[in-house]
């Protein structure tokens, strides 16, 4: 049986009535208040800043595999919440090494910043003390221990060393940053030599530079980044002007990498370092282990952004491996691939004290500068916040291993002779034939 034809009753438009339910986007919204993710960060940095700049931020090691994996290894997490808890009045803090942090998240170490963007190093350092998070100074950083404390003097500074073979460039370092108020030193052990970096070694991004047409014909389409940087001084090693013998760049550059570095070294830090000492770039329970043992305070698991050791494993991977190993008391913390703030609520219920953040804030640096860098954190600060509320917790500190659901792709990890099978890898893509040859001739002058 057919149905009558609908009658629809009209009337005249009132643009009021709609007024009433639609908000237009206010068109005054800057990029970086438009940007609703990292991701849309990073989108944004790559149309900011010369390409070699970005690829410079944005490659890894070789097949770039690792740092593939770092971030794939964050979406097999399934999150379990717990329904009917009051998450009012949520806290995100947690404690770390005897102090309180307004999340756990802090700022990784990374060399040359002024180059991704001229305000540098102090900005990332301003925004760690506004919103209440460690900062970690590079050694290889542009901007010098004490300039960096001057832009956050009441912030928690930490200070990464690269141990070199000179102990009076050791020392000198060791000895500013303790003068600077610096509470922890951050060892880096996963650069006994330089990784292999393809992408800058196909712009011409070694040191010394050795631009290819290509890449001088891109850079030419950035002027605001050239003119930034042309007017705000040359780009050095900053905390490293007063090493004696006026090395070169490149000379200094390979100082960093000690293919030397041993157990003994770390024993000599600690005996000298009496504060925090934390080691950074462990990647099994046995590594991880040794470093508590020898007196460290904590560890980072982390495999350098996978600019390192490729073929390395994700470090959520074995994060809970390590947790297991050193027992709820110690210090963990767990760096790669943190690009969301569901990525740091994962790594925390799956036993790390707190994540840092590279590439995450570099995108935000290169897309906006000190703004940019606070932006990535309001981002990532909200997407945990109400992912932790949606989860049924109240508190960072209450977020456990009943919260997810994750099955590391890695067995006998415990075993340090038996290979790590790895289940769910990918075929990376086809590096260029001429990539590699360039890579075995630009080996000699990698960035740290
Ligand atoms: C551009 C860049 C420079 C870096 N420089 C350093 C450095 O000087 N010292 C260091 O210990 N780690 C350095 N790292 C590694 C970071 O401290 C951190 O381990 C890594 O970025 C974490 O991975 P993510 O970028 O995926 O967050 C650098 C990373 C990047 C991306």
């Amino acid at each position: 049986m057919a149905l009558a034809p609908v009658q629809t009753a009209r009337q005249l438009p009132r643009w009021s009535e709609l007024r009433d339910v639609v908000q237009f986007k206010k068109p005054w919204l800057s990029r970086l208040e438009r940007a609703n993710s990292v991701r849309d960060l990073r989108d944004l940095a790559r149309r900011t800043t010369p390409r070699a700049v970005f690829d410079y931020v944005d490659g890894a090691a070789e097949e770039e595999i690792t740092a593939a994996r770092n971030v794939a290894a964050y979406r097999r997490v399934t999150f379990l919440s717990e329904t009917l808890r009051s998450v009012a009045d949520p806290d995100p803090s947690v404690p770390l090494l005897g102090r309180r942090i307004a999340m756990p998240l802090m700022f990784a170490p990374t060399g040359y910043t002024r180059m991704m963007h001229h305000h540098g190093e102090a900005a990332v350092a301003e925004v760690a003390q506004h919103v209440g998070v460690p900062y970690a100074l590079s050694t290889v950083g542009s901007t010098s221990i004490e300039d960096v404390r001057a832009a956050s003097p009441d912030g928690d500074l930490w200070f990464q060393l690269y141990l070199t073979p000179d102990p009076k460039v050791n020392e000198d370092l060791l000895s500013r940053a303790e003068a600077a108020g610096y509470t922890t030193i951050l060892l880096t052990v996963d650069t006994t030599v330089s990784g292999m970096r393809l992408r800058d070694v196909v712009n011409g991004l070694t040191i010394p530079p050795t631009l290819t047409a290509r890449t001088v014909l891109n850079m030419s389409r950035f002027p605001r980044w050239w003119f930034n940087k042309l007017t705000t001084g040359g780009m050095t090693f900053a905390s490293l002007a007063g090493v004696p013998g006026k090395p070169s760049p490149a000379e200094v550059a390979s100082m960093m990498f000690d293919p030397g570095l041993d157990l003994q070294a770390l024993d000599r830090l600690r005996v000298r370092w009496r504060g925090n000492l934390v080691v950074k770039g462990v990647t099994t329970p046995a590594s991880a282990r040794e470093a508590l043992e020898r007196g460290a305070d904590g560890v980072v698991v982390s495999n350098h952004g996978g600019r390192q050791l490729d073929r390395s494993p994700a470090t959520l991977d074995v994060l809970p491996a390590i947790r297991a190993e050193l027992g709820p008391a110690a210090t963990v913390l767990i760096d790669g691939g943190v690009l969301h703030g569901q990525d740091i609520l994962a790594a925390r219920a799956l036993g790390a004290d707190a994540v840092m953040i590279g590439r995450a804030y570099l995108y935000g640096l290169m897309a906006g500068g000190r703004d940019g860098v606070l932006r990535t954190v309001e981002l990532l600060a909200g997407e945990y916040q109400r992912s932790m509320q949606l989860l049924g917790v109240r508190r960072s500190e209450d977020l456990s291993g009943r919260h997810v659901a994750f099955h590391p792709s890695l067995s006998d990890l415990g075993s340090h002779d038996g290979q790590y099978p790895l289940s769910g890898g990918f075929l990376p893509d086809q590096v260029p034939a001429r990539t590699r040859g360039a890579g075995d001739a630009g080996a000699a002058g990698e960035l740290p």
